[in-house]
């Protein structure tokens, strides 16, 4: 792998998102820097380290026969290294050869950051590191650390498992991508559709099965024939968008103190919901929670559309 492999994912929106984190890391950074904890970042789904956009030239000012002009930004792993002031540690990981040597080769630019690569599983990384790394202290590290999380997923990869050994850290601020549009394509209208490859990959990403239950309702039909001799009933899903993201809200606020509402919704061209993009605290403490949350919540809803939806 030559590291030079372009990463093309997301669209208008992810701007957005990566400016919403990196204003979250400088501010965390400058916040936490002379508190005496080892500041991590740590980056589940890196990527390349940069984002390529593709514009198509205009048609009045192109020349014939040249090309749409391709742009190369700066993606999550990039935003980090650049963070002023920086972290101490960084942990990306990314399962993906091409990219991973992207990562290998970006990180070469920046010689004093520590950093630690991981071509990896993203929940098994994250997961051994919530469990390991002494957060509350050691004998080399008397205060402990405070880390900042980005999961960005292109889909369904987070486990709740992986979200639920963030919040026992009580150290981590979590900034996640929660893919809307995965989970209401998955639950489909009609419960008898849901197969069980659907139904596991559901329970894997709200980690309960609870969710089956409160999203789909009976429907009363009139009785024909039919229905006298198959009494079967149907049940279909009455949770609309807003109802499934508030139902990862609640699963959110049962294991964090500190969640951001709302959360900043994400559309494709075309409005579908995307994703949301979460911010969650694992640290209990209440000063923390109040500092943490009112920075969060600024930076969540700056731009945001006014899509407005229950608490
Ligand atoms: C949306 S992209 C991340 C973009 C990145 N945050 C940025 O701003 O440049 C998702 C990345 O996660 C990687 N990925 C997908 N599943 C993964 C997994 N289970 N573990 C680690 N990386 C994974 C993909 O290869 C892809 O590069």
């Amino acid at each position: 792998m030559s590291g030079d492999e372009l990463h093309r994912f997301g669209g208008r929106h992810t701007d957005a998102k990566l400016k919403k984190l990196s204003q979250y890391m400088s501010t965390y950074t400058t916040a936490l820097k002379d508190q005496g904890f080892v500041l991590a970042y740590i980056d589940a789904f890196a990527g390349s380290g940069d984002r390529t956009e593709t514009h198509p030239t205009l048609p009045l000012f192109a020349a014939p026969g040249l090309e749409p002009e391709t742009v190369s930004v700066a993606g999550s792993a990039r935003l980090a290294f650049e963070t002023k002031p920086p972290f101490e540690v960084m942990v990306l990981v990314e399962k993906d050869p091409g990219r991973f040597a992207s990562l290998e080769k970006l990180s070469r630019d920046y010689p004093d950051q520590k950093v630690r690569l991981a071509k990896d599983d993203a929940n098994d990384v994250v997961q051994k590191l919530c469990k390991r790394l002494p957060w509350h202290g050691s004998p080399d590290m008397p205060k402990g650390m405070r880390g900042l999380l980005f999961l960005d997923p292109y889909g369904m990869e987070v486990r709740w498992e992986t979200i639920e050994a963030v919040a026992a850290t009580k150290a981590i601020d979590m900034w996640c991508f929660f893919p809307l549009m995965g989970l209401y394509r998955q639950a489909a209208r009609e419960q008898f559709r849901i197969d069980d490859k659907k139904r596991s990959m559901l329970n894997l990403v709200l980690g309960t099965s609870e969710w089956e239950n409160d999203w789909y309702k009976p429907v009363e039909r009139p009785l024909s024939m039919f229905d006298l001799m198959e009494d079967e009933e149907i049940r279909i899903r009455t949770a609309d968008v807003d109802a499934i993201e508030g139902y990862v809200q609640r699963r959110l606020q049962s294991i964090f103190r500190g969640v951001v509402l709302p959360p900043s919704r994400i559309t494709n061209a075309r409005g579908a919901p995307l994703a949301s993009l979460f911010f969650a605290m694992a640290n209990p403490s209440p000063k923390a929670v109040a500092v943490g949350k009112r920075i969060a919540a600024h930076i969540l809803n700056a731009g945001s559309s006014s899509h407005s939806r229950p608490r």
